[in-house]
């Protein structure tokens, strides 16, 4: 994982969506369009963290490169002509955003984060209707063992988010991923229960920082749970002041 607070570096013009661009040579493509305003879907990208490039939402077509590349790791170059939102992108962003939904149990009916959930409005603002893929309905737990905070892995999409929250900014390492491809889980400490970790500090900035209702706040019920991605720009300030 590579931190992607830099100096944006000397200037580099591109295109994007015909549009004429400047970002520096240090920033990413998704950084630039948004600077422009220009809209690319993301999931596990959050600014002013690490990246992890695990979602493959943010993907957008470049003139002369056959594969599609993700914008959150992938650096403006002088002459670039970069394409976000082509017929195959957006057919691919479906595909991904469905298989998203279609691997654990999204219920968004009786969810924490029912109406204040990123998945949730992703899916709206990409216009999925239905999964066309066959539910995998696994059978996940609930770690409730913490005496402020509960996970439901039903509801995670294994953005990572929380775990580089906790290493990068609280410095607590507490989160970490265990298993691979279908087993692939979020765990705190060696695979101890939340609530028995030494590492947690409590702090609460994974949970506001998760886009889903995997993570919460004990004692909010359906809807209930409103999360506080705003404030990173807030800790990465006073983590340089100090
Ligand atoms: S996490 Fe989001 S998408 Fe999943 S059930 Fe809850 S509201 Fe729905
Ligand atoms: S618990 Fe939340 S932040 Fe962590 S990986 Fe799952 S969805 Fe992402
Ligand atoms: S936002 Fe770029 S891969 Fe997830």
């Amino acid at each position: 994982m590579k931190q992607v607070a830099q100096k944006p570096g000397r200037i580099k013009t591109l295109k994007i969506d015909g549009r004429d661009v400047a970002g520096g040579e240090n920033q990413v493509i998704l950084d630039v369009a948004r600077e422009h305003n220009i809209f690319i879907p993301t999931l596990c990208y959050i600014e002013g963290l690490s990246v992890s490039g695990g979602c493959r939402l943010c993907l957008v077509e470049i003139t002369g490169i056959p594969k599609l590349v993700p914008s959150c790791t992938t650096r403006v170059e002088e002459g670039m002509e970069v394409f976000t939102d082509t017929e195959r992108l957006r057919k691919y962003r479906m595909m991904m955003l469905e298989l998203i939904f279609s691997e654990r149990n999204h219920v968004c009916s009786v969810c924490v984060s029912n109406r204040n959930c990123e998945l949730q409005s992703l899916a709206r603002r990409l216009g999925m209707t239905h999964v066309r893929y066959p539910y995998r309905y696994p059978k996940l737990q609930v770690d409730a063992s913490h005496n402020k905070f509960a996970i439901d892995h039903n509801r995670c999409t294994l953005c990572t988010r929380c775990s580089r929250i906790c290493h990068d900014i609280e410095g607590a390492h507490t989160w970490s991923t265990m298993g691979r491809g279908i087993n692939n889980r979020m765990i705190t400490d060696l695979n101890q229960p939340w609530g028995e970790t030494e590492t947690c500090t409590s702090c609460g900035k994974c949970v506001n920082i998760c886009p889903t209702g995997a993570l919460f706040e004990k004692g909010k019920s359906v809807a209930e749970m409103v999360k506080k991605p705003k404030s990173l720009p807030y800790l990465l300030h006073t983590r340089e002041e100090s």
